[in-house]
C-alpha cells in the first residue's frame, strides 16, 4: 500500500469526552498511526467535531443557549483531552467550518443530480406543541426488533439496529412528552435497499477472514433483515441547509454530513501542508481505515460506503475495527447518569499520568467483547506492572551503570548463550507486537510490549550484575551493556503505546535519533562509550487513598 487514510471516529460535541470514548476508538487509533508512521508509511490521521444533530439542539436548548455555544465550549475541551493524551491526530477540524458545509453540499449535489436519491414525500412524527417534525433524538419509543423501550428515532442503543423514526411502536416526543401526529413533509432518500448487494459482494464475501467478528456479524444482521431506504435530509434548524432549491427549513441529516467531515478534514489538512488532499481518498492504493464504537458499524459499513459507491470517485474502507463497549465498574457508562471517568477531570486529578490511563485503557480494551474498567484494577496495573516491571527493568539498569561506569556504556566482551538467546527473544517480541498491530489486536500488542520488560527483569535477576562486579568485571559489563540495548529497544517499541514515557526514557538515554521501526534492535542502539543522564522515575506509585478518593466520588464505598 502506498498510504494510509486511518478516521477516529468524529465526537459529538454535545459533552466532554470520557475513558470508553479513548479506549474503544482513539487510542487504539492512535497506536494503530503511531507504529504506520514509524514503520515509514505514508500516514493521515483524521478526526475532528462532529457538531450538527439533535443532540446539540436538545443540550442548547436545556441549557437556554445556542448550539453555537456549546459546540465551542466543547469542541475546545475535547481537543484539549486529545492534545494532553498525546492523540496524534495529523488535523483536527471541525463540521461547523465552511471548507466542511462546501465539501458536504458538493456531495449533496452530485448525488442529487446523478439522480442518487428518491424524493419523497411521506409521514414524518411531528410535535404540535413544539411545532416541529421529530426525528432521531427527539423522539423516543419502543424498539420494534427487540421491544426496548427507550430507543431513539435513528437507533435503539439495546440492540444497536438502525432505526426511522416512524418504526418506533409508541413514539414519545422528547421535547414535550407528548404523542406525536403524523404530518406529511418532503424528504430526499438514499434507496439503501438498492445497495444490499454491493454491501454483500464487498463485506459479506470478501471480508469475512480480515474483519473483526463483531463488526462482520452485525453487517451481516442488518443485510439479512433488509435495508430500507433512509432519509438523508431534516426538517431542522441546526445542521447543514440542504443546498438545492425548494428546501426550506430543511437540513442534512448528521449522519450524511458528518462523515463527509473526514473529507473536508482531510482537504484542510492537506491545504496546510501543500500535499493533494484526492489520493488520501481517491487512488486505488490509498488503504481507509475507520475507528469507531460499536453503535457507529452501520454507518460505517453500510451508509457511508453506500454514500461513497453512489458519489463514484471514493476509495471503501479497507477496515472497520470498531470495538465493543467499556463498562465502568460493572455498568454501562452514561453521561445523562455522570456515570463515567472524564477525561478532563482525570487529568487534574492525576497529573502526568496520561500514560498510566493509556496503558490501563489500552490492557483492557474492548476488542471481542464488552469490557470493564475500575479503580482497583488501574491501581493495581500501574504498581504492579508500570512501576514494578517496566519501572523497576529501566530504573535498576540506568543506576548500575551510573553506579559502575559513571554512565558511561561499558564494552562487552564475550556473549554467552543466554545472552544471545535474551537478545533474540525481544527481536521476536519485536515482530509479534508488528504482527498484532497490523490484526488490530491492541491488547496482545500492549502485553507483548511488557514483555520486553519482563524478559529484562529476568535477566538480570538470572545474572546479578550486582555480584559478579567484585570478581567478574567483564561479565559485568557485558551484562550491563545488553541490558541496556534492552532498555532502549523498549524506549523504541513502546513508542506507540506510551509516548511519554518513551520521550522520557530517550531523554534518560541521551538518545534523541528518530529510528524507524525497521532499525529498532537491528544494530546496537546505544554504543560502547555513549553516556546516558541520570535516573528519574518513570512511574510512581498509586496510593490507597486515591483510590479510595475516586471511589468517593462516585459514591462507592471501598475500603
Ligand atoms: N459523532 C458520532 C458519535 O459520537 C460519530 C460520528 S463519526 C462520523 O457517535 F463518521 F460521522 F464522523
Ligand atoms: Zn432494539
Amino acid at each position: 500500500m502506498k498510504r494510509y487514510t486511518v478516521t477516529a471516529a468524529l465526537p459529538y460535541t454535545n459533552g466532554p469526552i470520557h475513558i470508553g470514548h479513548l479506549s474503544g476508538v482513539y487510542i487504539p487509533a492512535d497506536i494503530y498511526t503511531r507504529y504506520l508512521r514509524l514503520s515509514g508509511k505514508d500516514v493521515v490521521f483524521i478526526c475532528g467535531s462532529d457538531e450538527h444533530g439533535v443532540a446539540i439542539s436538545i443540550k442548547a436548548s436545556n441549557e437556554k443557549t445556542t448550539p453555537k455555544n456549546i459546540i465551542d465550549k466543547y469542541d475546545k475541551m475535547i481537543r484539549q483531552s486529545f492534545e494532553s493524551f498525546g492523540i496524534s491526530f495529523d488535523n483536527y477540524s471541525r463540521t461547523s467550518r465552511e471548507i466542511h458545509y462546501d465539501t458536504a453540499s458538493e456531495f449533496f449535489k452530485k448525488l442529487n443530480s446523478n439522480k442518487k436519491f428518491v424524493e419523497m414525500t411521506t409521514n414524518q412524527l411531528f410535535d404540535e406543541t413544539a411545532n416541529k417534525f421529530l426525528a432521531d433524538r427527539f423522539v423516543t419509543g419502543t424498539c420494534p426488533v427487540c421491544s426496548f423501550k427507550d430507543a431513539y428515532g435513528d437507533q435503539c442503543e439495546k440492540c444497536g439496529s438502525s432505526l426511522n423514526a416512524t418504526d418506533l411502536i409508541n413514539p414519545k416526543s422528547t421535547l414535550s412528552g407528548i404523542k406525536p401526529i403524523l404530518k406529511k413533509t418532503k424528504h430526499w432518500f438514499l434507496p439503501l435497499d438498492k445497495y444490499e448487494k454491493f454491501i454483500k459482494n464487498w463485506i459479506l464475501d470478501k471480508h469475512k477472514d480480515d474483519w473483526k467478528a463483531n463488526v462482520y456479524g452485525q453487517v451481516k444482521s442488518w443485510i439479512e433483515i433488509g435495508l430500507k431506504p433512509r432519509a438523508v435530509t431534516r426538517d431542522l434548524d441546526w445542521g447543514i441547509p440542504v443546498p438545492i432549491k425548494e428546501s426550506e427549513g430543511k437540513v442534512l441529516y448528521v449522519w450524511f454530513d458528518a462523515p463527509i467531515g473526514y473529507i473536508s478534514s482531510t482537504k484542510e489538512w492537506a491545504a496546510k501542508n501543500k500535499k493533494d488532499w484526492e489520493v488520501y481518498w481517491k487512488d486505488e492504493e490509498t488503504e481507509l481505515v475507520h475507528f469507531i464504537g460499536k453503535d457507529n458499524i452501520v454507518f460505517h459499513c453500510i451508509i457511508f460506503p453506500s454514500m461513497l459507491q453512489a458519489h463514484g470517485e471514493f476509495v471503501l474502507p479497507k477496515n472497520v475495527p470498531a470495538n465493543e463497549f467499556l463498562n465502568l465498574e460493572g455498568e454501562k457508562i452514561s453521561t445523562s447518569k455522570n456515570w463515567a471517568v472524564w477525561i478532563h477531570e482525570y487529568l487534574q486529578d492525576f497529573p502526568n499520568k496520561e500514560d498510566v490511563l493509556r496503558y490501563v485503557l489500552t490492557s483492557n480494551m474492548p476488542e471481542t467483547k464488552d469490557s470493564d474498567f475500575t479503580w482497583r484494577d488501574f491501581q493495581a496495573k500501574n504498581n504492579n506492572e508500570l512501576v514494578a516491571i517496566y519501572g523497576n527493568f529501566v530504573n535498576r539498569v540506568i543506576v548500575l551503570i551510573n553506579k559502575y561506569y559513571l554512565g558511561e556504556i561499558p564494552t562487552p566482551s564475550f556473549y554467552t548463550n543466554e545472552d544471545k538467546e535474551i537478545l533474540s527473544s525481544v527481536k521476536v517480541i519485536k515482530d509479534n507486537i508488528s504482527s498484532a498491530i497490523e490484526k488490530f489486536r491492541f491488547r496482545e500488542s500492549n502485553s507483548e510490549m511488557m514483555n520486553i520488560a519482563r524478559i529484562g527483569n529476568k535477566y538480570l535477576a538470572d545474572s546479578e550484575p550486582w555480584k559478579q562486579i567484585k570478581d567478574n568485571p567483564d561479565r559485568t559489563k557485558t551484562i550491563l551493556f545488553i541490558s541496556i540495548q534492552i532498555v532502549s529497544a523498549l524506549a523504541y517499541l513502546s513508542e506507540p503505546f506510551l509516548p511519554f514515557t518513551s520521550l522520557k526514557l530517550k531523554g534518560i538515554l541521551g538518545v534523541e535519533k528518530q529510528l524507524g521501526w525497521k532499525e529498532i534492535l537491528n544494530f546496537n542502539i546505544i554504543e560502547s562509550g555513549h553516556k546516558i543522564n541520570k535516573s528519574s522515575l518513570l512511574f510512581e506509585k498509586i496510593e490507597d487513598n486515591e483510590i479510595i478518593n475516586q471511589y468517593k466520588k462516585m459514591n462507592i464505598n471501598k475500603k
